[in-house]
């Protein structure tokens, strides 16, 4: 397992382009199997969740080659409905395979994926949307059976009791080839479901409200492959901007939609941070001394977001006052923090409320990656801490950034990956 080792207090300063959004590019191809032909998508991340989702679709019997960050697919060959354990194991969102291969096969076995570092991760929402288009669910032996084979998939109006990600394009992907309309209310508004949405309509999908709460879908006949780029990841140019400010440097981020990243510009620029935004680029210059941010509360899009919680804690660390972070998706996203209380950091936790004191400076130390961003946010502490920080399991964050300890090294910042 390899490590990160950084040396702290070195300013970051530069320019970099953002890679593609993971969460984005995976449920993209697993659309592919809908459409006939090759599809090509491009700017797909470099990282191991993507490289698990070409292994099913390889598993399935489709022909997948990757040039770069352009992965092609021919979908034409799939011969299989089943995800085994092995492959759902490697990355529990597989479960966006579900609505692919049902509306594919007529028939998905998915192995269960069960919960993940920061939750139980329940796909309750998903099962029931599954049943309201006429499947039948039944679990045996840990696997999840879905089955339309005797009357196939008919449209159907479906309300979710929670805007949940992954449930809204499971339905996405089960209601395009569905025979009838189906009408989603309470749909996640992500902008990777409006990615999503793009892409299956430039397949000759009729998709219409993807991004808003009401989604309706009018099922087609057939789907034909198309090429597609992938929007930048909202989450990853949103960590780069706060190893800026933690580090009293300054970034400018290319190729981003900055409309993406509203939702983290506000509580940066509350901390102090100076941030300009043009076309598709961000710059963000950071404050000689922190501010603290009084309430962080992570929230569906266009809220705060979830995936940046750990980040932006880490640097309300060393903010000047009291911060307070509120976790409210996911039941267990604060394993970042004693890890943090490692390195100095003053943290209390409540439940699901975290009261951040804000000290004058971090020490190096080594800590370990409790999860994907939970390891991004550990490498920020690291940028800003006086010394040597090492950050073990770090193939968490492979999962999700490209480069990551090189992008940063390009950014002036003194990092190095390490076999351990
Ligand atoms: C997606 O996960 C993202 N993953 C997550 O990013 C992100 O944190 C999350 O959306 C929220 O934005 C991918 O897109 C691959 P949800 P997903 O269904 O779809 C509850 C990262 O770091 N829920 O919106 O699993 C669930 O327990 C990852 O990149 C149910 O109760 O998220 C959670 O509390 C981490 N029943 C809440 O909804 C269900 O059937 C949000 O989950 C489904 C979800």
């Amino acid at each position: 397992m390899d490590k990160i080792v950084i040396n702290g207090s070195k300013r970051l300063d530069g320019e970099i382009s953002v890679q593609g959004a993971k969460n984005s590019v995976l449920p993209i191809l697993v659309a592919t199997l809908l459409a006939d032909g090759v599809s090509v998508i491009h700017n797909c991340p470099i990282i191991s969740d993507v490289d698990a989702t070409i292994k099913i679709l390889r598993y399935l019997g489709c022909i997948v080659t990757r040039e770069g960050h352009t992965i092609t697919v021919d979908s034409s060959g799939v011969n299989k409905n089943d995800v085994p354990d092995e492959l759902m194991r490697e990355m529990r969102s597989s479960i966006v395979f579900l609505g692919g291969i049902l509306g594919r096969m007529g028939k998905a076995i998915l192995s269960t994926p069960g919960g993940c570092e920061i939750g139980l991760r329940p796909i309750d929402l998903h099962l029931s949307s599954m049943e309201q288009f006429g499947a039948t669910v039944t679990t045996e032996n840990g696997y999840i059976v879905c089955s339309a084979e005797e009357n196939g998939l008919h449209g159907t109006r479906i309300t979710l009791s929670f805007p949940s990600v992954g449930a809204t394009e499971n339905i996405i992907l089960a209601a395009v080839l569905a025979k009838g309309t189906t009408i989603i209310t309470n749909a996640a508004r992500e902008p990777e479901i409006s990615d999503l949405a793009d892409f299956l309509n430039r397949c000759g999908a009729r998709i219409h409200g993807a991004g808003d709460s009401t989604v309706t879908i009018e099922g087609v006949s057939k789907l034909n492959s198309t090429e597609h780029t992938v929007i930048p990841d909202r989450i990853v140019a949103s960590t780069y901007m706060i190893a800026a400010a933690m580090t009293n440097g300054r970034i400018c981020l290319k190729d981003i939609i900055p409309a993406h990243i509203g939702p983290t510009i506000q509580p940066l620029r509350e901390a102090g941070c100076d941030v300009t935004v043009n076309c598709r680029k961000v710059s963000l210059i950071a404050p000689p001394k922190l501010h603290r941010i009084r309430m962080i509360r992570t929230m569906p899009y266009p809220g705060f977001p979830t995936d940046v919680q750990a980040q932006i804690m880490a640097l309300t660390t060393i903010a000047e006052g009291t911060s307070v972070i509120i976790e409210n998706i996911f039941e267990s996203r604060f394993k970042h923090i004693p890890e943090l209380v490692r390195m100095g950091a003053k943290i209390r936790i409540e439940g699901r409320v975290a009261v951040i004191d804000g000290v004058e400076r971090l020490y190096g130390a080594e800590v370990i990656s409790p999860d994907l961003r939970g390891g991004a946010a550990l490498v920020l502490a690291g940028l800003c801490a006086d010394g040597i920080t090492t950050v073990r399991n770090i193939s968490f964050i492979d999962r999700g950034y490209e480069d990551f300890e090189n992008n940063l090294s390009m950014l002036n910042a003194d990092v190095r990956r390490k076999a351990n």
